[in-house]
């Protein structure tokens, strides 16, 4: 459920007309629920109540300050996989004690950044980054709290960019590194191994390969208990999908009722990485339509929202449903809508039957709360665009759009040095 719904006609964003907000920001125009984003928050959070549980949202999905302000505020935490989001949940407000700290390339100076933040734990992707941690918390004579992550070798049946979790991926240690790693961690003096991480993968509409993994992380526990070994956090990741098209993802209800289950004999602080299905579907992109062209083989609908902006459906071929903000009954054709950018790939959906779009009018990319503008470049030299969080009849700009002097401002003139 999300507060993006016409009413008389008219595409709203909760008690805002969206064409109204499209001619008063202008396109393209990210569009943020506060409603939406609260009511998914807790949707998510309040599933796990029965357990000892703390969900770090994820910020890679959407690391806009106020986004990540707002969730904080609910009590969420952060899972964070670089030095830049550590700064923006630190700038957000976001307790250190709530924030993990994944991904495969973590570099020094972000170990010590975390480590100075005193964050509540590194989730550690090999032995290498292991001893890197352990050395630079040494130096400063801290201890570093970490956890391994697991990569169980479990199919997330989703899209191959996005399933992290098979032998082939390259996240994390396999069961048998684990084991050694694990080895070595109890024996290095700055790292206090107190818990156990996996992610399997992204947009995954089944719980029963979340349950594949934790079936094989509960064995593994048992093993790192005879080691000695004091686990007292498991860090399921993220993943759990959210409807683009037809899909039916489980509802977060269903995963915390089925992990209550398989958790209740581990005395152990569950741990949730969810990003996409708290903010997926609490944003739109709205672009306008610019020119409309018939080839011989199609029907172009040029808009002004491209790969740059919205990367996912070039990228991945994935679907965002595409709307009128103001519908009309018109006759209905297939087409492409295309971006200005200069890429044949540079698309928004491809052979989808929609109205025949007017110029001037504009349409919305719904479920682009997530992986959205997180994934916009500037390619073409096109300024990103402008985010706006809507709460209620409030709406407020929450990231400017760029202006062509912030394309060139850190660059330098070679011929003039300014
Ligand atoms: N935790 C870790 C360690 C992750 O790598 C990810 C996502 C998450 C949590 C959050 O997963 P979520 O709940 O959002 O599924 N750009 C792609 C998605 C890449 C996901 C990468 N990792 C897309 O647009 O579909």
């Amino acid at each position: 459920m999300h507060h993006f719904v016409y009413k008389d006609g008219r595409l709203q964003a909760e008690e805002f007309d969206v064409a109204e907000l499209a001619a008063t920001y202008g396109t393209p125009l990210y569009i943020y629920s506060t409603a939406t984003l609260r009511r998914h928050y807790h949707a998510f959070d309040s599933a796990f109540e029965g357990l000892d549980h703390l969900t770090c949202f994820s910020a890679k999905a959407n690391s806009n300050l106020s986004v990540l302000r707002l969730l904080g505020d609910m009590g969420a935490g952060v899972d964070i996989v670089s030095g830049g989001e550590l700064y923006r949940a630190l700038k957000a407000g976001i307790a250190p004690e709530k924030i993990v700290y994944s991904g495969v390339g973590k570099q020094r100076h972000e170990i010590e950044q975390a480590l100075e933040a005193d964050i509540l734990m590194f989730n550690c992707e090999s032995v290498p980054e292991l001893e890197l941690i352990n050395e630079v918390a040494q130096e400063k004579g801290l201890v570093a709290r970490i956890s391994l992550r697991i990569n169980p070798d479990v199919d997330p049946q989703t899209h191959p960019y996005i399933s992290t979790g098979l032998k082939k991926n390259k996240f994390g240690l396999n069961l048998e590194q684990s084991e050694e790693a694990y080895r070595l961690a109890r024996d290095l003096p700055g790292v206090d191994p107190i818990g156990m991480d996996c992610h399997i993968g992204s947009q995954l509409t089944s719980i029963e390969p979340f349950l594949e993994a934790l079936e094989r992380l509960k064995r593994f526990y048992a093993k790192l208990q005879d080691m000695g070994l004091a686990i007292r956090y498991l860090d399921l990741g993220g993943g759990l999908g959210i409807t683009y098209d037809e899909e039916t993802p489980p509802h977060p209800q269903q995963l915390g009722e089925a992990l209550a289950e398989s958790l209740k004999d581990l005395d152990v602080t569950l741990i949730l990485e969810p990003g996409r299905v708290i903010a997926g579907n609490a944003g739109i992109m709205v672009s306008k339509v610019l020119y409309t062209k018939t080839s011989e083989a199609k029907h172009f609908t040029v808009v002004d929202a491209a790969m740059n902006d919205l990367v996912r459906p070039s990228l991945y071929g994935a679907y965002h449903r595409l709307a009128e903000v103001t519908p009309q009954k018109r006759q209905e054709l297939p087409m492409d809508i295309v971006g200005p950018i200069c890429e044949t790939g540079d698309f928004l959906a491809q052979d989808r039957t929609l109205p025949e779009l007017a110029p001037g009018e504009c349409i919305a990319a719904f479920s682009a709360g997530a992986y959205g503008f997180t994934m916009a470049s500037q390619y073409n030299s096109r300024p990103r665009a402008a985010e706006i969080l809507v709460d209620g009849d409030q709406a407020r700009i929450v990231r400017r759009r760029e202006t062509y002097e912030d394309l060139i401002a850190l660059e330098t003139d070679a011929l003039t040095g300014k």
